[in-house]
């Protein structure tokens, strides 16, 4: 889905509008939000509680519909797909790391990592696992491979949702404030673990982060303000 040449983008947001019925009446979210993103990219995206960045996340992946505008996934725009067509592609493109690790609390590490293959559909098992395995050591988690996510630290975790993200070869990692419930050293070796795996597997990384430094880390940044984004 997103081979595209370097200087395309694998995903592009034209004219986006976004609102919600709240308790004081309809509250447009995005305005007009256009946005680009490109094949090893790397963007963080700050901006105030309830501005909008997951919402807009939401979008970009196709996970929630815009209410006018376009998405377009290397070029193609996503509209028309079926849901099924669309969950397969997201799954086998895009990884995610959200502030709460979203582990299946029943599964152990290495059947947790197992789960995008699944949901992708794309590889097969022999495969899968040989990723995984290659995954959990690479981050330092290969003793506990066969350990429920409960008796993990919360950066043990947020490592584990890390190599989940990247099992699938994906060309984009979203990740939305993946140090937000982790203390000031954990965060930092969380972050510097995402953006080695980045460079490692040459995939695309847009960041939503409180914590500019963070933020400052990626190759282009944005504040989300007023519906739209905002060059920092
Ligand atoms: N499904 C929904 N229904 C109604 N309102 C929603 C929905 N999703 C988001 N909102 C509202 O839209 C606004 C933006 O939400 P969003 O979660 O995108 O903000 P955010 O910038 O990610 O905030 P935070 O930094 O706290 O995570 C908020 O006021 C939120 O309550
Ligand atoms: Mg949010």
């Amino acid at each position: 889905m997103f081979e595209t040449p370097d200087s395309l983008p694998c995903i592009a947001l034209r004219r986006i509008r976004k609102g919600f019925r709240m308790p004081q009446g309809r509250t447009e979210i995005l305005r007009d939000l256009s946005f680009s993103l490109f094949p090893r990219d790397s963007v963080g995206i700050s901006g105030t509680s309830g501005a909008g960045k997951s919402t807009f996340l939401n979008i970009l992946a196709a996970l929630e519909l815009p209410d006018s505008g376009e998405v377009l996934w290397n070029g193609e725009s996503i509209h028309t797909w079926p849901s099924r067509a669309l969950a397969r592609r997201r799954a086998s493109q895009i990884g995610f790391v959200f502030q709460s690790c979203h582990l299946v609390p029943e599964l152990d590490l290495l059947e947790n990592l197992l789960l995008p293959c699944r949901i992708s559909g794309r590889c097969l098992s022999a495969d899968g696992s040989k990723r995984a395995e290659y995954l959990l050591e690479r981050l330092g988690l290969s003793s506990h491979r066969h350990s429920l996510p409960m008796g993990l630290s919360g950066g043990e975790r947020q490592r584990v949702a890390i190599a989940r993200a990247f099992m699938n070869h994906p060309r984009l990692i979203v990740a939305d404030e993946p140090t937000g419930n982790l203390d000031e050293s954990t965060g930092e070796q969380v972050m510097q673990l995402l953006e080695d795996m980045r460079q490692e597997e040459q995939t695309a990384l847009l960041l939503v982060t409180h914590h500019l430094p963070f933020s400052r880390r990626m190759q282009r940044q944005y504040q989300l303000h007023q519906g739209v984004l905002a060059p920092l």
